[in-house]
């Protein structure tokens, strides 16, 4: 069965849409199919693209996010997601106020080796290559992960 998931950060136009190309290309390489999406807690940017200089490092690295509108989380997610992913330990609190906490993983767990317990904001830190690089480190892992699952069924 094809796995659905939601990647969650707070604005959806930075992290977020950034995991959700990034896994979708690699899952593609690997030849998983998967249902991807993502979803922001916060309101402010509902229907816009991307933002530019997150868009602008990902399309340097071969990623083109320029099709994707924000949104935010909903409460049917909950139960159309297998599994949500979030950025950060504050996404997995904001997202309580939706749903049960009980689908919901922190992204960086995939990526032990990191050293990172979250994906910090690059709409904060200016570091889109870098969060990019992490982003790029957790998807391989979730990859890994999911591809573990589907040869045991
Ligand atoms: P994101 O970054 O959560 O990675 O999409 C943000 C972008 C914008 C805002 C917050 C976070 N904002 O407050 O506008």
């Amino acid at each position: 069965m094809t796995q659905r998931i939601l990647f969650v950060c707070l604005g959806n136009i930075c992290r977020s849409p950034t995991a959700e190309a990034v896994t979708r290309d690699k899952a593609a390489a690997r030849g998983m199919t998967l249902a991807l999406d993502s979803a922001g807690t916060g309101n402010w940017h509902i229907g816009k693209p991307p933002y530019g200089p997150m868009q602008e490092a990902a399309r340097i690295k071969g990623y083109d996010l320029s099709m994707l509108r924000a949104r935010q989380v909903a409460q049917a997610d909950f139960t159309q997601f297998d599994l949500i992913v979030v950025m950060d330990k504050d996404n997995a609190e904001d997202l309580t106020a939706f749903g049960p906490p009980d689908r919901v993983k922190l992204f960086t767990d995939f990526a032990p080796n990191s050293g990172a317990d979250y994906v910090p904001d690059p709409y904060f830190t200016r570091d889109f290559e870098g969060a990019l690089a992490l982003i790029e480190e957790c998807a391989e892992g979730l990859l890994d992960v999911l591809g573990s699952y589907s040869t045991q069924d």
